[in-house]
């Protein structure tokens, strides 16, 4: 094996012919159905979730009514990626979306990645919002009376441990009653459990299982279906967010704005893994780029409304949100239901819950429409089997790899816990939106020929050092010790624990004076160079841990790279011959 052969690329005219060759030879091909606004309410459908209905609670608990900076501040990373996924979603209007884009660019190992990461983003995000969706049905079941043992709605890790945690302090001589709600509910679960086999507890989260299974089936049978559902689902959220911001702004109280930032920057960049998630969405609609009537004109409309439309709801739930109750109060996982049920307000509270099944719900239909799709491309190129890549005769869509997209989604939703998911899927779509932002500047790099959309050119030769040297100058005005933390290493808790915090700040310092250097000798496009480094940032912000699981993911993926997809890929045999 050549090491340069790694880093084979396909060419942009490549990519289309092979993909028509395939339509016009295979069984079947997929129908173009979507049109600008399907696509914008896909997009809706995918942004807004969990994260504005459960994971947005603890970040305004840490960041208090600041978190709505950062809300504009992600925003912005977003935008500048979804100005370079535009563009290569007009230049390369294929299913593979992020993953086909690497391929164009970067090189086959890359686009392998990038699989791997779109995996992490779409099916491992889904396996948090059928998580997140499952609690949110149980409230809404047992307001009407429907109560679902416990012990089937919850994973099995959580149960286990808030038992242990319950008996400790009952062996210590507390009451049961001194253990927080979610402690109980865990202990209620692990010893109403029945036992199976040699006394294995059956605690399992049903629901999640069974929105996931109903999912699934609606996006088996056809992009007409899953686009009706999109539609309704995305009014109905839509209408109910609206009129929480109307309904919250009459109750909100000034005095609970100040302090902004209680617990200052550190405080609210807390938030970035539950702000992103929030944002992450927008470029799943790419996915359906061989679905689109004319996908070179909407998908990158349709990317920059949705993005649009969600930032402003965000920013004015989350001013709402921080100005009805205090900001130390929001640290549950359904926050709005809560502002309102904690103002007595029932009926809205009631409302939420059912609209956040709702969102989830059309989140999970977007994400589990786009991950079959992505592999159906990767299947194309020989890095997996043929049998992703068959497409169902009568339905229309590729149904071998939405089974088992399905399958990959339900039966860790059945025993996995929250937030390692959500972390995980943060990360992973970060790494994305670097590197769509880099291929950008690769395909300047080789004058590839562009579809209809363009990112705007402005030379970042000095306006990035300006840039750089401003926020530093900033950081020194206003948080000088910040600053002069990062030059001391305070190894009273070892040494590894004082440097963790800082590799990565390091690591990001190096990619920005790259980055400054090859701007300033090779006049790069300002916007996808600031999508590259705005996107690392938020990357590096997420920690150390959330870096070891994501690097134990891809060494996974490149173990089955090198021990099936490299030999097996259509570049290698083309190459070959
Ligand atoms: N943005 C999606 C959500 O918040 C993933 O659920």
């Amino acid at each position: 094996m050549k090491f340069s052969t790694l880093f084979r690329t396909k060419s942009v005219p490549q990519i289309l012919a092979e993909v028509k060759h395939q339509e016009e030879n295979s069984s079947g091909e997929l129908v173009r159905n979507l049109n600008l606004r399907d696509l914008t309410s896909m997009g809706i459908a995918a942004i807004i979730g969990a994260g504005i209905f459960s994971t947005i609670g603890n970040a305004s608990a840490a960041g208090g009514p600041a978190v709505s900076l950062l809300f504009i501040f992600t925003a912005i990373a977003c935008v500048f990626s979804a100005m370079c996924y535009a563009e290569f979603a007009s230049t390369i209007p294929i299913s593979g979306s992020a993953y086909t884009y690497a391929y164009a660019s970067f090189g086959e190992i890359v686009a392998w990645i990038m699989g791997c990461v779109l995996l992490m983003e779409y099916a491992i995000g889904n396996i948090a919002v059928a998580i997140s969706w499952s609690d949110y049905f149980t409230g809404m079941m047992a307001g009407i009376g429907l109560n679902i043992p416990s012990y089937l709605t919850m994973d099995f890790l959580t149960a286990s441990k808030g038992y242990d945690t319950v008996m400790e302090l009952l062996s210590a001589g507390g009451q049961l009653e001194q253990a927080t709600p979610a402690q109980q509910l865990a202990y209620e679960a692990w010893t109403q459990a029945p036992s199976i086999g040699g006394g294995l507890k059956l605690v399992a989260d049903l629901p999640a299982l069974g929105i996931t299974a109903i999912i699934t089936t609606l996006v088996y049978i056809g992009i007409q279906e899953s686009k009706t559902a999109s539609n309704i689902l995305v009014l109905l959220k839509v209408l109910v967010i609206i009129m929480v911001i109307i309904v919250g702004a009459f109750y909100v109280n000034p005095d609970n704005w100040s302090p902004f930032a209680p617990n200052g920057v550190s405080g609210v960049l807390k938030g970035v893994s539950a702000v992103f998630f929030a944002y992450i969405g927008f470029d799943a609609i790419s996915t359906t780029a061989e679905e689109c009537k004319n996908p070179q004109r909407d998908l990158p409309k349709a990317m920059l409304y949705t993005l649009l439309i969600c930032t402003v709801l965000y920013i004015l739930i989350t001013l709402v949100l921080t100005g009805m109750v205090s900001y130390t109060e929001l640290a549950v996982g359904d926050p709005l239901a809560y502002v309102f049920d904690k103002l007595d307000l029932n009926i809205m509270a009631g409302i939420i819950s059912v609209s956040a099944v709702v969102a989830l719900s059309s989140v999970l239909l977007v994400f589990q429409l786009g991950q079959p799709r992505i592999w159906m491309s990767m299947s194309r190129d020989g890095l997996l089997p043929a049998a992703f890549s068959r497409i169902h005769p009568r339905f229309k869509t590729p149904s071998f790899a939405t089974i088992i997209t399905g399958l990959v989604v339900a039966i860790p939703a059945l025993f996995m816990n929250l937030t390692v998911v959500t972390d995980l899927t943060s990360i992973g779509t970060l790494f994305a939106f670097v590197i769509v932002s880099g291929g950008v500047l690769v395909m300047d790099a080789n004058n590839t020929p562009r579809g209809r959309f363009r990112v705007p050119y402005y030379n970042a030769k000095w306006i990035l050092p300006v840039l750089l040297i401003g926020i530093l100058g900033l950081l020194l005005a206003n948080d000088p010790q910040s600053v002069s933390n990062f030059f001391t290493l305070d190894t009273s808790q070892g040494f590894w624990t004082a440097l963790e915090h800082k590799i990565l700040l390091i690591g990001f310092i190096i990619v920005c004076l790259v980055m400054t250097y090859l701007s300033f000798t090779r006049n790069l496009s300002l916007i996808p160079v600031l999508g590259l480094l705005v996107n690392l940032y938020l990357m590096t912000e997420l920690g150390i841990s959330n870096w070891l699981w994501f690097l134990t993911c891809l060494g996974i993926g490149l173990v089955i790279y090198f021990t099936y997809s490299y030999r097996n890929s259509r570049l290698n045999k083309v190459n070959a011959e």
